[in-house]
């Protein structure tokens, strides 16, 4: 199974930004343990601050992978792109977060992801993104 999983703004700093909601581990440490536990997965994954590189990377893994994972951080609440970004695409797309977003700010309650995802979870920590990969796993 191929899986790829974007990463939206901000996530780049996860480890030192606001440790209290994200925690205090690196993406890049939690990736390397979660391909670790999972050798039967391809997993290939993509950050960028900008909009417009997500879009472009979600069309690029949207038609050769079988499943993404993504976190559009802040685009999440805001990017119509990426609504209909998920649209055009072939690949399932998971909505992922590592904060409960929704006993957060009120802002953080609207999603343009939520209603053209395959499914969202939100809340577990960076476990969020194992959560996905279980839920692609069992063909879900
Ligand atoms: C986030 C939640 C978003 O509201 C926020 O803008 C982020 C991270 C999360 O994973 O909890 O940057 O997507």
């Amino acid at each position: 199974m191929n899986l790829s999983i974007v990463n939206g703004p901000n996530l780049n700093l996860l480890g030192t930004r606001e440790p209290g909601i994200y925690g205090a581990e690196t993406f890049e440490a939690y990736y390397e343990k979660l391909q670790e536990q999972y050798p039967q997965v391809h997993f290939s994954y993509f950050q960028s601050n900008v909009e417009g590189a997500l879009i472009d990377a979600l069309q690029d893994f949207g038609f050769r992978t079988d499943g993404i994972l993504l976190n559009a951080a802040a685009y999440t609440h805001t990017s119509v792109g990426l609504g209909d970004c998920i649209k055009a695409i072939d690949a399932p797309v998971l909505e992922i977060h590592i904060s409960n977003t929704f006993a957060r700010e009120d802002f953080r309650h609207t999603s343009y992801i939520t209603p053209v995802a395959k499914g969202l979870i939100v809340g577990f920590g960076l476990d969020s993104y194992r959560l996905g990969v279980e839920s692609f796993l069992a063909g879900k």
